[in-house]
């Protein structure tokens, strides 16, 4: 299958396409220049949107004293429900106190205690303070800051922003050899062109706007999860969509992104309470208020039901310099009618992060020839069930770099694009807030084979709403319907509650759902679904 789009009208080459500027992406290139390889890097909007840039609380990596990898692998575990890859695990963690060095030598700039040394806080789920930030809460500007600065000082990394790619190339032997790709330009590169190089690393980030709420800023449709399925490709562990549990509550009207309280909040002494000023947080779980965070959604969510409300409160009012600490969160608490040092602030969860992916090795190889992914697109493993905070960064660097050693020791020849065969599909753009509602409503925090079923239903009927009109909107409506769907299958295969999935009908784990749901979607658009035991 491919997304309907107009005849190539153009074409660019490199050794390396790298779709998406978040950190993978911008890790990924930089690396690659390392080994003097040319790099295609192709954005959709401006070179600085994405999640990177809102990340809050920030990067963990055990770099405090007396902190060790090991020990920052038992919280990822502990976090990922018994899911987690261990070797997946054991690389992020082992590899990532260097990648966070190698940042900090390219210009990231983090925040320092009275010592002088780096500053770490905590977040949920972590034992330990292990987390790395900058600006107080604004950890992925600063990321963004950095690596941007690098990128463009280097001429061996083409930029092309306004720049969406629509599916891959393959040559006659199957392996990617290129993308389709639509770009907003002047001059001969503008409308639909081709980008041909000899592996196409994808990290185009996560797919909150699946959902009518989220963290993710517009870009995050899950283009790259979407095209990779298409491509061939397996994708894995998508029922676990991570929830964050603090969002500041508005309105539910209001669709689309909203402003996040980080972690690091309740990390540096804020806590929940009900209606009712009760901690209900206490009792539930050893870490309280810093329980794993799929722990602490389901709890803000049991509190929201039993008692009608449409949100919880977090108390911040007891700590001292909030709006020192916490600017960014602070800005927009006043920009919403809360001084959170005085008064409480409103929250629910919304969709924040997607666990799984397109799923990969440990040098981020898909299944599909040519063709790598990077960053929260990818399903590496190291998340499992659900992800532990600020594991995300990390993993872009660590990945990125991982990824860039593989392919150059692995560069194939150029090949030429075969002529493909199979079906073109494109939806229309006005079912995209049923999508979502319907996504929310029936697969959200909690779900069940009542809601999910209805959801799929929902999503059936929205399949015949096809468009012969290409643009970037139908592109990306596109691309969150095949998502949907794959989130909605996996939730209904999955039996039980682990993680960041939730099943009223089925409340607890089970030993038999020790392994992975991979799903893949053939050129005629069939579905088929493997089952992968956990490492
Ligand atoms: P992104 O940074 O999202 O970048 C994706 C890129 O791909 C963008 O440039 C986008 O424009 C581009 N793109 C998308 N589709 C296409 C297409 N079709 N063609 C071309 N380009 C495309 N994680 C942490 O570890 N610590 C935190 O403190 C933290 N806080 C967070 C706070 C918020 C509000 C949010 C939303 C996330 C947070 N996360 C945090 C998660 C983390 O920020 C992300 O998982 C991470 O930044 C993802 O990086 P990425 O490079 O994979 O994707
Ligand atoms: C937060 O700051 O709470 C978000 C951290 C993350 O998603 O890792």
């Amino acid at each position: 299958m491919k997304l309907l789009a107009g005849i190539p009208g153009w074409t660019v080459k490199a050794d390396v396409i790298v779709i998406g500027s978040g950190v993978a992406g911008l890790t990924t290139a930089l690396n690659l220049r390392a080994s003097n390889l040319s790099v295609l890097l192709v954005t959709k909007a401006r070179i600085d949107e994405g999640s990177t840039k809102w990340a809050q609380g920030g990067i963990a990596a055990a770099l405090g004293p007396g902190d060790t990898p090991d020990q920052h692998q038992k919280d990822t575990l502990i976090a990922g429900a018994g899911l987690c890859d261990l070797s997946a695990v054991d690389v992020l963690v082992t590899e990532g106190p260097e990648a966070v060095r190698k940042l900090i030598a390219r210009g990231a700039v983090f925040d320092k205690s009275d010592t002088g040394e780096i500053a770490l806080t905590r977040e949920g789920g972590h034992l330990r303070n292990r987390i790395l930030h900058a600006g107080g809460d604004a950890t992925g500007a600063e990321v963004s800051r950095a690596l941007l600065a690098a990128v463009q000082e280097d001429n061996g990394i083409e930029v092309i922003e306004n720049a969406l790619a629509i599916d891959v190339l393959k040559g006659k032997s199957g392996r990617v050899c290129g993308i389709t790709l639509h770009v907003i330009g002047e001059g001969s590169r503008d409308g639909v062109g081709r980008a041909l190089a000899r592996a196409v690393v994808i990290a185009t980030g996560g797919l909150g706007q699946v959902y009518a709420q989220t963290t993710n800023p517009s870009v995050s449709t899950g283009d790259g999860v979407a095209l990779s399925l298409r491509a061939g490709a397996e994708i894995a562990d998508v029922e676990f969509i991570q929830f964050h549990p603090t969002v500041l509550w508005r309105d539910e009207s209001l669709g689309g992104q909203q402003p996040l309280i980080s972690e690091a909040v309740r990390g540096e002494g804020a806590f929940l309470v009900n209606d009712k000023g009760e901690r209900f947080m206490q009792g539930k779980h050893p870490q309280a208020d810093l329980a794993p965070r799929d722990i602490v959604a389901i709890e803000i969510f049991k509190q929201m039901k039993e008692r009608n409300t449409p949100h919880v409160w977090l108390d911040a009012t007891g700590i001292k310099d909030f709006a020192e600490r916490f600017p960014t969160i602070y800005s927009s608490c006043l920009a919403n009618g809360i001084n959170p040092t005085k008064q409480l602030i409103p929250v629910s969860p919304a969709s924040h992060y997607a666990s799984g992916g397109v799923l990969v090795d440990l040098v981020g190889r898909t299944t599909v020839a040519g063709l790598y992914a990077c960053g929260e697109t990818a399903c590496t493993g190291a998340h499992g069930a659900n992800r532990l905070a600020s594991n995300s960064l990390l993993e872009g660097l660590v990945f990125g770099t991982r990824i860039s050693a593989d392919i150059a020791q692995n560069m194939p020849e150029q090949e030429e694009p075969a002529i493909e065969t199979g079906n073109d599909f494109l939806l229309d753009p006005a079912i995209k807030l049923t999508l979502q509602l319907a996504m929310s409503q029936g697969a959200g925090v909690m779900r069940s084979k009542n809601s999910l079923s209805e959801t799929l239903l929902t999503l059936q009927q929205l399949g015949s709403h096809e468009s012969h009109d290409p643009c970037i909107e139908a592109w990306e409506v596109s691309n969150l319907y095949l998502l949907a769907i794959a989130i909605v299958r996996s939730a209904l295969e999955r039996t039980e509650s682990r993680g960041s999935h939730w099943r009223s009908d089925f409340p607890d784990p089970s030993d038999e759902w020790l392994k992975r749901v991979v799903q893949s979607y053939d050129k005629l658009g069939k579905w088929s679904t493997r089952y992968e035991v956990v490492k």
